[in-house]
C-alpha cells in the first residue's frame, strides 16, 4: 500500500505529478487552458460580485490559503484576507452578506475550520470549501465547492495536499478573474496552459540527481537545531510551509519569514550552526535584492541553501547547496519549490531515526477544539 516506499509521506511526495494531473482532470482543458469547475456554477455569479473574499484554513491548509490570496488578489483583484479559522471562529468577525468564505480542508473534519463554515453561513455569506475527502463535514456544509481529486493522503505531514491545495485555487483564480472581467478568456487559458505543464515539470525534477542531493544536503544538516526558510510572494507561505513540515517530523526548530524580514530581526540568529533555505526564483521581481540577502547570509557565516531556476549559476559560489527548479509562472511556482523542502524535511526526519508517517503528539486530524 505504500507503493514501495518505506513510508505514505515519501509515497505521497512522489505521486505528485500524477494527483495533480488528477486534480485538473475534467477541468482543464489541455488543448486550450480553459478551465471550467462544475462544482462552482451556482456559485460563480455571487463570487464575481464579492465584496471581499476570507480564506480560512488551520496549519498547511492556512499556507496555501497564503498562496490563494496572492493569485486572487493579483488575478482576479478581489480583496482577500486570510485567517486562521480557529482565530476567525472566536473574535465575532465583521462580515458582510456579500463577502464570500472559502475554507480550506485537507481532512473536511478540522473543527475549527467547520465551525468556522457555521459562522460565514449564520452571517449569510456565501461559502465555499476546497476539500479532498468527499462527502466530509466541510464538504457537506459549504454551499459550492471544489474537490482536489488527490486521493486520501496517509502521512500526518501534508504534502501533496499542499500542492492540490494551490492547483485547486490557481483554477479557481482563472475561472474567477475571467468572470470578474479582470482577465481576458484568452489571457487565463494561456495560463491554463502553464498550469497544465505542473505535472510534467515536478516529474522530471524528482530525478535521482535530484533525490541525492536533498539527501545529501540532510546528511549535513541533519544535526542541526534551527533552521530558516526565507522567501517572498507566493514562495513565502512555501518558506512557513517548509519550516511547518521540517518541525512536524524532525523535531527541529524551524521559522519562516518573508525575505525582507530578515534584516528587522532574525538575522541575529545567524551564525555558523544556522542553515537558511531561501527561495529565489530568477523570476521574481526583486530577485536582485533576495540575492542581497544571501550574501547578507553568507557575510554572517550562515550556511545557505538556494531554491532557484533551473539554469541560474548565479549563487553558486555563495551557496552550500543549490536545488534547481523547472521554470513556470511566478503564479504558480509554490507546487514545484514546495516539493524540494518536503523532500529535506523528510530525509532529515529519516537520518534522526523519526516515526515520520506518525509524528510524536499529532493527529492527521484536529477533530476537537
Ligand atoms: O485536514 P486539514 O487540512 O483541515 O488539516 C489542517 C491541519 O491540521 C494540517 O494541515 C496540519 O497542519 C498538517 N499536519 C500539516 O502537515
Amino acid at each position: 500500500e505504500k507503493g514501495g516506499y518505506r513510508h505514505f509521506m515519501l509515497k505521497e511526495i512522489m505521486e505528485q505529478p500524477r494527483v495533480l494531473r488528477d486534480c485538473m482532470r475534467g477541468r482543464l482543458d489541455p488543448l486550450s487552458g480553459k478551465v471550467t469547475l462544475g462544482g462552482l456554477m451556482p456559485a460563480l455569479d455571487r463570487l464575481a460580485k464579492a465584496r471581499r473574499i476570507i480564506i480560512c484554513g488551520c496549519g498547511t491548509s492556512w499556507h496555501a490559503a497564503l498562496v490563494g490570496e496572492y493569485l486572487i488578489e493579483t488575478l482576479a483583484k478581489i480583496p482577500v484576507e486570510v485567517e486562521y479559522a480557529s482565530e476567525f471562529r472566536y473574535r465575532n468577525p465583521v462580515l458582510f452578506k456579500d463577502d464570500v468564505v472559502i475554507v480550506i480542508s485537507q481532512s473536511g473534519e478540522t473543527a475549527d475550520t467547520l465551525e468556522a463554515v457555521r459562522v460565514a453561513k449564520k452571517h449569510g455569506c456565501l461559502c465555499v470549501g476546497i476539500v479532498n475527502i468527499v462527502g466530509s463535514s466541510i464538504a457537506r456544509e459549504t454551499d459550492a465547492g471544489i474537490y482536489l481529486h488527490i486521493g486520501p493522503e496517509i502521512g500526518v505531514a501534508s504534502t501533496k495536499a499542499f500542492t492540490g491545495q494551490v492547483m485547486a485555487l490557481s483554477m479557481f483564480t482563472l475561472v474567477l478573474a475571467v468572470q470578474t472581467g479582470a482577465l481576458l478568456q484568452d489571457e487565463a487559458n494561456r495560463l491554463g496552459l502553464e498550469l497544465a505543464e505542473i505535472p510534467d515539470k515536478i516529474a522530471r525534477m524528482l530525478n535521482e540527481d535530484t533525490l541525492n542531493k536533498i539527501q545529501n544536503m540532510a546528511s549535513t544538516y541533519r544535526y542541526a537545531h534551527n533552521f530558516l526558510y526565507l522567501g517572498r510572494g507566493t514562495n513565502f507561505p512555501v518558506a512557513l510551509e517548509g519550516a511547518l513540515k521540517l518541525k512536524e517530523i524532525s523535531y527541529i526548530h524551524a521559522e519562516g519569514y518573508a525575505a525582507a524580514e530578515m534584516k528587522h530581526g532574525p538575522i541575529a540568529l545567524i551564525d555558523e550552526m544556522m542553515p537558511v533555505v531561501i527561495l529565489a526564483p530568477k523570476s521574481d521581481v526583486i530577485y536582485e535584492k533576495v540575492k542581497s540577502g544571501v550574501q547578507e547570509v553568507v557575510a554572517r557565516k550562515g550556511s545557505v541553501v538556494i531554491i532557484t531556476d533551473e539554469g541560474n549559476h548565479d549563487l553558486d559560489d555563495l551557496a552550500e547547496f543549490v536545488i534547481e527548479t523547472p521554470i513556470t509562472s511566478e503564479y504558480f511556482s509554490a507546487m514545484i519549490t514546495g516539493i524540494p523542502l518536503q523532500l529535506l524535511a523528510y530525509y532529515i526526519a529519516d537520518y534522526r531515526g523519526c516515526e515520520i508517517d506518525t509524528p510524536r503528539n499529532l493527529a492527521k486530524s484536529v477533530t476537537v477544539e
